[in-house]
């Protein structure tokens, strides 16, 4: 069977969309009607006119999605698509830290449980992260669950005293900066590009951080034809795409958890509609405030 001929027919009959993570496999960004970060493709699935959708990517994503447009039908790509940083972080350890700083306003990474969101007051993105937290009356900043991302906005907003969650990326939080020191030395002249998901001794020693959508206009509008990019590798994509001309290198950064769909993936939940996510409408309506949140104070940059 052709899938792909079966996929353009189906979203066609479907009125369907397909959504798709920069760190997505090359294939699968390329039959996406939208590729971008997560703040981007939680938009989209917002916006979008369509009622039917099928996000590729990993499974905060895809319930994003659904709890933010609750009437229409969420279909995830691939179900074992999971993003360990949610995994590994437990309500309990909130609840703690909730208990200890009841002054505290509570802003959860995107990259966290439902159940997460609906204790928060609001959620935010990596590229949102710093304007939420600044937009915030209160002086105590409770963030969870990435003690990484979470110590970039503490050193980006010195006025808040900001409760670090002990959560990680085991993708971002495992590159050394001696590692991005090597690629630097071997490459002379390369702009450092870092997502800030990485730890404090390599944001350090970059030239620019930020989301991925962030470091992908970064490296397209920048006069420097060279970049050491230290985030997930499936950036490189679209980057080849869009700056041809330009050289980019990488430590090796590879979200397992993102590397699952496949094409067939993608045709079963079109054509069978497999995987549809389903949320109790409690549960929608709590997580929706931290969610709404975010688009809200993310629109105020
Ligand atoms: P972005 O907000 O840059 O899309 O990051 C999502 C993510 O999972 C990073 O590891
Ligand atoms: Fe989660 Fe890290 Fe994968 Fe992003 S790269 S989806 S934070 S495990």
């Amino acid at each position: 069977m052709n899938f792909l001929k079966e996929i353009e027919n189906l979203k066609e009959v479907k009125n369907a969309i397909i959504l798709a993570h920069y760190y997505q496999p090359g294939e699968i960004q390329e039959i996406a009607d939208y590729v971008g970060d997560s703040y981007y493709l939680s938009k989209i699935a917002q916006q979008s006119p369509a009622q039917f959708i099928v996000f590729c990517g990993v499974e905060f994503m895809v319930e994003s999605a659904k709890i933010l447009s609750p009437d229409k039908r969420v279909f995830w790509g691939n179900t074992d698509s999971n993003c360990k940083m949610v995994d590994e972080f437990h309500d309990e350890e909130l609840i703690e830290l909730m208990e200890l700083h009841q002054d505290a306003a509570v802003v959860s990474y995107v990259n966290s449980s439902t159940r997460i969101k609906t204790m928060s007051y609001t959620c935010c993105t990596s590229s949102s992260a710093v304007p939420t937290v600044k937009s915030i009356e209160n002086k105590k900043i409770i963030f969870v669950p990435d003690k990484n991302l979470g110590s970039y906005v503490a050193e980006q907003c010195p006025e808040k005293e900001i409760i670090l969650g002990k959560g990680k990326c085991y993708v971002h939080d495992n590159v050394k900066a001696e590692e991005v020191l090597k690629l630097i030395e071997l490459n002379p002249g390369a702009l450092v590009l870092t997502h800030p998901e990485c730890q404090k001794e390599v944001r350090d020693i970059s030239d620019y951080i930020g989301s991925t959508g962030n470091i992908l206009n970064y490296a397209i509008k920048s006069d420097k034809e060279s970049f050491i990019i230290v985030t997930e590798m499936g950036i490189t994509h679209i980057l080849g795409k869009k700056c041809p001309e330009k050289k980019f290198y990488f430590p090796k950064m590879i979200c397992g958890g993102m590397k699952r769909t496949t094409i067939e993936d993608v045709y079963r939940c079109l054509n069978y509609e497999e995987n549809e996510i389903l949320l109790p409408e409690d549960v929608i309506e709590k997580a929706a405030l931290a969610l709404s949140n975010m688009i809200r104070l993310g629109e105020k940059r």
